[in-house]
């Protein structure tokens, strides 16, 4: 046990002879890490100053003091030259008390109708807002990458895979632009997250309210929020707005990862679809020939550092009675890993995507197995000769085997082979065999075509950029 006789905590320390234990303070300490709330925290703390001037609560005299200190405050952290303190917990007692150090007195009024417990609660989500916006920037430009590599890569056949099975002849701008639509659904999460969490905690005090004739409509329209939240025991206990933002971080981390996983395969020799720029490859210390998806892999792998956040969160707010409690105080360290992760996946995706050169003939090359026009022969045999489907579909697949044990493709394979099958087939067959007459054939809204594809891009460069 420390026995040191340090003094009692200037901030709430009036009842207490002495101060904390040292393990008590590194427990209690939030600063290392709220730090990076300085800027919300100064801008509420400017926002309530100043309605308490409007309202009367403070005096002109006071409140513009109050309002230099926090300038000053602020022009010390961006600087460099602010000292922050453990011994002052967390970012509202640092920036408070510096101010006293620089206003005197008048720096204790600013506390006034007002308390950490909805401080925090409004710096935190005007963090996770200026986030997303942030996010949704990044998203939106890897779409537009995306987008204009699915535009010059409109027309290049590829197999599409189910089961990573060759399964039916797609193009390469298909594939991007269904990663196009992920993100966009990403950011329509992100922006539904943010419409939900942009209401105003301020005012709310520790919990009951204030008897202060406080206005909270001024200070959440001077901060950018909707409205006032309605209850003041839901305003300093909601941390469901963080579980929100890091439910769809990880939905977007999921999108991520998948596609991250497929450059990684897409760009091994046995694949060789994609090249990654020396800029984002790595090489290895030991073999020579080496070029490595290291971003590919780690933007694979957050992923699971962002679960861990959600997962992390949702087990520390599970069964918290109302109102305040300090386990929350916990909440900031996966928001915050959770937002760098992916912002700086995002970032990484797609600088790689940009960089990267498509091989469009291993693309077509890939197309030489697993006779991937099947799916035509049977839709051809259902049209034309009036098949029910199910009777096509095994037809076609004598006709494979048929193929496969001449080590053959389809398109390459005697009429009369296919005849001993099929007896109606005629030559008109092998018009659909082709993989550009497969690819062309897919007009169906949101199907493959060359035409739909292009008309696809310029539609997604209207709906997202
Ligand atoms: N550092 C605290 C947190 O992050 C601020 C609120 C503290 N409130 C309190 N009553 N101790 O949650």
């Amino acid at each position: 046990m420390n026995e040191s006789k340090n003094s009692a905590n200037a901030m709430w320390g009036g009842r207490f002879a002495s101060g904390p234990d040292e393990i008590m303070s590194r427990i209690n300490a939030s600063i290392d890490f709220d730090q990076r709330l300085y800027a919300q925290d100064i801008a509420g703390s400017v926002a309530h100053c100043q309605m308490l001037i409007r309202q009367g609560i403070v005096s002109q005299s006071d409140g513009d003091a109050i309002l230099s200190g926090l300038d000053t405050v602020l022009q010390e952290i961006e600087s460099g030259r602010f000292e922050f303190k453990t011994a002052l917990e967390d970012i509202h007692m640092n920036v408070e008390s510096r101010l006293r150090e620089l206003i005197g007195d008048a720096a204790g009024r600013l506390h006034t109708a007002r308390s950490r417990n909805d401080q925090v609660a409004t710096d935190l989500r005007l963090w996770v807002r200026d986030t997303i916006d942030t996010i949704d920037e990044q998203l939106k430009g890897l779409q537009q990458t995306l987008i204009e590599l699915a535009e010059s890569h409109a027309d290049a056949a590829m197999p599409g895979f189910t089961h990573l099975q060759p399964a039916q002849p797609v193009t390469f701008g298909h594939h991007m632009l269904a990663y196009v639509e992920m993100y966009g659904r990403d950011r329509g999460r992100f922006a539904d997250c943010r419409k939900r969490m942009n209401e105003s905690p301020l005012g709310a005090a520790a919990l009951a309210g204030t008897s202060f004739p406080i206005d909270r409509g001024a200070t959440a329209s001077a901060l950018g929020f909707d409205r006032p939240m309605a209850n003041s025991l839901d305003a300093v206990s909601a941390r469901d707005f963080a579980l929100e933002f890091l439910g769809a971080a990880s939905i977007c981390a999921t999108h991520l990862s998948r596609q991250a996983e497929e450059l990684v395969l897409w760009c091994a020799p046995q694949f060789d679809f994609v090249r990654l720029s020396d800029a984002y490859s790595t090489g290895s210390s030991i073999m020579p020939q080496k070029r490595n998806p290291d971003a590919a892999e780690l933007a694979r792998a957050k992923a699971g550092r962002i679960f861990g956040a959600l997962q992390g969160l949702m087990v520390v707010m599970k069964g918290l009675p109302l109102a305040y409690g300090k386990d929350m105080q916990e909440d900031k360290e996966p928001v915050f890993d959770a937002a760098d992760s992916l912002s700086l996946t995002i970032a990484a995706m797609n600088g790689m995507i940009g960089d990267l050169t498509v091989v469009p003939e291993a693309l077509l090359q890939a197309l030489d197995q697993g006779f991937p026009t099947a799916t035509d022969l049977a839709d051809w045999l259902v049209r034309v000769l009036d098949m029910p489907f199910r009777d096509a579909h095994h037809a076609t697949g004598a006709i494979v085997g048929l193929a496969e044990d001449k080590g053959c493709a389809l398109a390459d394979l005697p009429l009369t082979d296919m005849q001993a099958i099929a007896p109606g087939i005629t030559e008109d067959i092998y018009s659909v065999l082709s993989v550009p007459a497969s690819i062309d054939s897919r007009t169906s809204e949101g199907g493959t075509a060359v035409a739909n594809v292009r008309a696809a891009a310029a539609a997604a460069r209207e709906r997202f950029l």
